[in-house]
């Protein structure tokens, strides 16, 4: 309400309007709709025996048992800590940097250690480059700081290298560099097009991240939410393992998108620069996220029930993204309607409309797609300036409906498509 004073913070007027709310707001007012926006997982691969077994398990011993249900430390459960960083020295190999214990830090979600790594790095006009399209969920949480996310070009091996260095140079000529605090990149299958960071370009985003280290360390967050969920072709090594010190790139993982998104367990790998100040805010915010969910995932790898069950879901998606490519080979596959991207994993296909239709929250086609019953996340919400954005791109998720769900869900939207054209 313009001119009323509040009393609320600038920070809670930062946190508004975001796009997560708006959609969760249709999807409530239209319960019928097949909704192709929501990034869940597949409902029916949930792991419910490992994670009955797990928490069994957990509950076996009277006085573990007890220790599980009491509050742990702030940067969480050590046995847990030790398994990541095993897990990570087997998908990154010996030559990535190494981390001691206390340099993982345990999280309710990935998305807190962004929220930690945004609360101890920005100010008010600070900047995080991040590619142009990204995770519109982090774009909210650097604004919620009053920063800024200034997007990069990208293409589809992730953000382009020179695109990356003129930007920083740009705000070296402007005598801005010390504005821009990180680099963020979702490395693996991005958010929101399943597009990977090509191993080229690992390193080097990681050499100007150095470089552009001037008066102070310029980090860069790797986003690594869905590296497990591949389906073909071998795992790259991460971003960090192209930071031989292992001071400038924190790596932030999740079991969400891996096992279950409601046990919430994330973590951050950090640079020993930023352990104190992530342990202090934390310390502030939670003191510590839910102990007992750390050691239930501690015991499915301790059982061995992670990696198969990784492997089927990556069996699950692979047959959910066919679906959805098939609809949309079927329904959208006549040339000059739409194009879109085949990627080897992740829970997305971002689709381009051609012949100028308008995808944006406001557009025909939107309002034609909930008359029909489906959503789909406006390609614009993806964008660091919702102004200036392209209005021509959609997500569409696989992750949560069923293969028919799927199929109907993609004939919908091909006849809001053709009614937008008309
Ligand atoms: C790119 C990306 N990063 C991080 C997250 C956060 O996931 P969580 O907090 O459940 O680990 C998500 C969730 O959708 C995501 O898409």
């Amino acid at each position: 309400m313009a001119g009323k004073n509040t009393g609320f913070s600038q920070r809670s007027a930062w946190a508004a309007d975001q796009p997560i709310g708006f959609l969760m707001q249709k999807a409530l007012e239209h319960p019928q709709l097949v909704s192709l926006a929501a990034g869940f997982v597949d409902q029916a691969s949930l792991p419910v025996e490992a994670a009955r077994s797990a928490a069994l398990s957990v509950l076996e011993d009277p006085a573990l048992a007890r220790a599980a249900l009491q509050y742990g430390t702030t940067a969480g459960d050590p046995v847990l800590r030790t398994q990541i960083l095993e897990r990570l020295r087997g998908l990154d190999g010996p030559a990535a940097p190494g981390a001691k214990l206390d340099q993982v830090l345990l999280t309710a979600g990935s998305n807190q250690v962004l929220w930690l790594l945004a609360d101890a790095l920005l100010n008010p006009g600070d900047v995080v480059l991040c590619d142009a399209p990204t995770y519109f969920v982090f774009m909210g949480i650097v604004r919620n700081m009053g920063a800024r996310a200034v997007g990069i070009a990208s293409d589809v091996h992730g953000m382009r290298p020179e695109a990356l260095e003129a930007e920083l140079e740009a705000f070296a000529a402007r005598g801005e560099l010390d504005r821009v605090k990180a680099i963020y990149v979702v490395s693996y299958f991005d958010n929101p097009r399943s597009v990977s960071l090509s191993a080229a370009r690992r390193a080097q985003v990681c050499e100007l991240a150095k470089r552009y280290s001037r008066q102070r360390t310029l980090y860069v967050i790797e986003d690594a939410a869905y590296r497990e969920l591949r389906f073909r072709g071998a795992d790259e090594k991460s971003v960090r393992s192209y930071d031989r010190e292992g001071t400038h790139v924190i790596y932030a993982g999740t079991f969400s998108k891996s096992f279950s998104p409601g046990v919430r367990v994330g973590y951050g790998v950090l640079p020993e620069s930023l352990v104190t100040p992530l342990l202090e805010l934390k310390g502030n915010l939670d003191f510590g996220s839910p102990h007992f969910n750390q050691r239930m995932i501690s015991k499915v790898m301790e059982r061995g029930l992670y990696g198969p069950h990784v492997q089927t879901l990556c069996d699950v998606y692979e047959r959910k993204q066919r679906a959805m490519l098939h609809a949309l080979d079927a329904e959208l596959g006549t040339p000059g309607l739409a194009r879109y991207l085949r990627p080897d994993g992740g829970l997305y296909v971002w689709v381009e409309l051609l012949g100028g239709v308008d995808t944006g929250s406001r557009s025909k086609l939107f309002a034609n797609a909930i008359e029909e019953g489906v959503l789909y996340v406006p390609g614009e919400y993806c964008f660091t300036d919702l102004t200036s954005a392209p209005r021509s791109f959609m997500r569409l998720s696989f992750g949560v409906q069923s293969e028919p769900r799927i199929a109907e869900g993609v004939q919908r939207l091909a006849c809001a498509i053709k009614r937008a054209r008309d």
